[in-house]
């Protein structure tokens, strides 16, 4: 898969919902119902972070969700794109990119959101044809007016921005014209996904699905 490709799906993957959940699982007993109270709110891309024991069995389970799109984020390295592939991911997220990590997805046909924090990243990744990327960390970077202004004169970029994201600052990315979709972790609490309060989840997701475009 070219890297435009990729971004192609990437963008397909972030306009099913104003939200990706950025997921910490524990648990694989969490995932089934987690994934299942997320989709039923309106928030049918997930993404589960590589960074527990139990992440790629965590895919592997919520792959079988039906409605979802699993995808897998904290990719690092090759080695983590050929074993979420195994596991089910459809897409991958990473904090920022390396040639070997793009190559890697690239040759793994997995579509990649590659992060990027600076005009020169942004740039970087789309002289290789990525024109979808996640803005990492979105608010410790200077939030919305930052990709704003990035925006200016790359407006050919299109973003998920992630880290720091909130239900109360969503639309103020939703509402630029660069800003495809957010990814927050603010939707799955780990208190409520420990708690097993699925129904709690859902109403967080429904609040996220409703945020205007
Ligand atoms: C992360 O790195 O965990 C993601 O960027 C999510 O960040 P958040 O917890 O601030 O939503």
């Amino acid at each position: 898969m070219n890297p435009s490709q990729a971004s192609a799906q990437a963008e397909q993957i972030c306009r099913l919902a104003p939200v990706i959940p950025v997921l910490v699982v524990h648990d694989p007993a969490h995932a089934a119902p987690l994934a299942r109270a997320l989709v039923a709110g309106g928030l049918p891309a997930l993404e589960v972070t590589l960074r527990t024991p139990a992440a790629l069995e965590v895919i592997a389970e919520m792959a079988t969700v039906e409605g979802g799109t699993v995808g897998a984020g904290t990719l690092l390295t090759p080695a983590d794109v050929s074993a979420a592939v195994k596991a089910g991911a459809r897409f991958g997220v990473s904090p920022g990119s390396t040639a070997k990590l793009l190559d890697a997805a690239e040759e793994a046909e997995l579509p990649m959101l590659p992060g990027a924090a600076t005009s020169t990243e942004a740039m970087a990744l789309l002289e290789r044809g990525y024109t979808v990327q996640k803005f990492f960390p979105a608010e410790a970077n200077g939030g919305a007016p930052a990709l704003k202004a990035i925006g200016a004169p790359l407006p050919q970029i299109r973003f998920c921005p992630t880290g720091g994201v909130s239900l109360k600052n969503a639309p103020d990315y939703l509402g630029l014209s660069n800003t495809l979709c957010v990814g927050g972790s603010w939707v799955a609490p780990q208190d409520k996904v420990e708690a097993g309060d699925w129904d709690g989840i859902t109403e967080l997701a429904r609040e996220a699905a409703a945020l205007a475009r």
